[in-house]
């Protein structure tokens, strides 16, 4: 069988022998990856899967039944557009970098390999879940999300293929043999390397890792380097199912306990076998604070050189911006000096990763709002909350202090007293664990969450969305 017909592509694959060779060498690692890393259990299971093979309305999106290994991962990015310039930084308005300037290498090299790290990294966190999941529905959901992401793994490696020759090739390379969580060779970030084994890890997961992934590549949507733009800006649709799974799979248990609680006689979700408050509470502290490390630094050196650069832009750079040089200005941030939180003052591109980290946080307080609405609606009173930004950081101006949930700059014994009333303990991932049964039957759903409102691609939810 000729390879390339199993690679739909808009890159004009049969005509670039190069490529075509560099990846002739390359796929076969990248499907005994799969194999070996990708959903145990599950590899010859036909699962009602979109497979993009195009980019138009039509072909990005067509659904029917695949088993996972024989998916069609294949090379899209958005059409060009003539004329294109670089958006922003020293170089605004010269036209769009086609190849890899010189100048830019390393650092173009390193933002792609870091990106595409974490698209197989997902996929090993959670190659166990499929055992244990709440519905076909999900089941099928978990697999879309495992297949896109190996797909978006194939738009990083065609750009390291493509645009940067042997050590782009290396890079390919590596990036199939580093593993989530594996100490001799771990994966890049670190939120990467944590355990993503139940249910809940993997909707607060997908809710605030997976949307971290959004904001880097709305970043690397605006880049001057035109074929990274161009990825990304494709990847970005397959990406918001992603964060949809996550946004209603976190909201459908917070439905769930809100029933629950309501349902028992002492309000405790727990005692009907559901997953109670505080546990949702202490899982989104965990998430939400290890994807913030995602942005970088506050302050941050590299940030300011990759916008000088053109090569990765502020969140919707075009259209929430009118001035794309700024080289002046300025922004106010907190950091610690001698044991107190102190206002400092930075140029502005060297806070570029915190007005990044600025705007995910205000979708993830879009998404919290939404939640918490279930509780209201139940007649509820408590609320979910999301904890200060300073808390439970290991990367940037707060690593290395302690800080409540407030953002209080706290000793660390006072953080390690408290720490199991803010972040999952062992006790509370095993019960969580203790609930993950695997519910198979079409239409039915686990006790500890409750079904979506609709199905997929108009679907009803008793479909058989993968067949066993
Ligand atoms: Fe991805
Ligand atoms: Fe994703």
């Amino acid at each position: 069988m000729n390879l390339y017909e199993r690679i739909p592509n808009n890159v004009n694959l049969s005509q670039n022998k190069r490529l075509q060779r560099a990846l002739e060498r390359w796929l076969p690692n990248y499907l005994e990856w799969w194999r070996e890393m990708g959903p145990e259990g599950f590899q010859d299971k036909d699962v009602y899967l979109r497979t993009a093979v195009d980019v138009d309305a039509e072909g990005w999106a067509n659904f029917d039944y695949v088993k996972m290994p024989d998916y069609r991962w294949g090379i899209f990015l958005k059409p060009a557009e003539a004329d294109a310039r670089v958006g922003f930084g020293d170089n605004y308005g010269i036209p769009a970098y086609q190849e890899v300037p010189g100048e830019f290498r390393n650092s173009l090299r390193r933002i792609i390999v870091t990106q595409g790290d974490t698209e197989p990294a997902s996929v090993e966190q959670q190659r166990q879940l499929g055992k244990t999941c709440p519905s076909l529905y999900d089941l099928r959901n978990l697999f879309q999300v495992n297949v896109e992401e190996g797909r978006h793994l194939w738009a990083m490696v065609y750009l390291l293929h493509g645009y940067f020759g042997r050590d782009g090739r290396d890079e390919a390379d590596a990036l199939l043999e580093r593993r989530s969580g594996n100490p001799d060779k771990p994966r890049i970030l670190e939120a990467f390397n944590q355990p993503c084994d139940d249910w809940l890890n993997f909707f607060c997961f997908t809710m605030y890792t997976d949307r971290d992934g959004k904001y880097q590549l709305a970043a690397l949507a605006e880049s001057g380097f035109e074929p990274l733009a161009r990825t990304c800006q494709f990847m970005l649709t397959e990406e918001a199912h992603h964060l949809f799974v996550g946004e209603t799979g976190v909201g459908r248990v917070v439905k769930r306990t809100a029933e629950l609680m309501k349902e028992s006689k002492d309000g405790d979700a727990r005692s009907l076998g559901g997953i109670s408050l505080d546990i949702i509470q202490k899982y989104i502290n965990f998430w939400f604070s290890y994807s913030l490390d995602l942005f970088g630094g506050e302050i941050s050196s590299n940030s300011a050189d990759f916008f000088a650069a053109g090569l990765k832009g502020r969140f919707k750079e075009q259209e929430q911006y009118e001035e794309h040089v700024a080289a002046e200005g300025t922004f106010t941030l907190m950091v610690v000096e001698d044991r107190k939180l102190v206002p400092r003052e930075v140029p502005l591109r060297n806070a570029l990763n915190e007005i990044l980290r600025g705007e995910y946080v205000k979708d993830c307080e879009r998404a919290m709002t939404r939640w918490n609405k279930y509780l209201r609606d139940a007649g509820l009173d408590a609320q979910l909350y999301l904890p200060s930004t300073r808390f439970h950081r290991h990367v940037g101006e707060f690593a290395g202090h302690r800080f409540d949930i407030h953002g209080n700059l706290i000793t660390k014994e006072e953080f390690e007293r408290s720490r199991s009333e803010w972040l999952p303990t062992l006790a509370d991932r095993e019960y969580v664990r203790s609930l993950m049964r695997p519910v198979t039957e079409p239409g039915k759903i686990a006790n500890w969450i409750a079904p979506p409102t609709a199905g997929i691609k108009g679907k009803p939810f008793d479909f058989e969305y993968v067949r066993l």
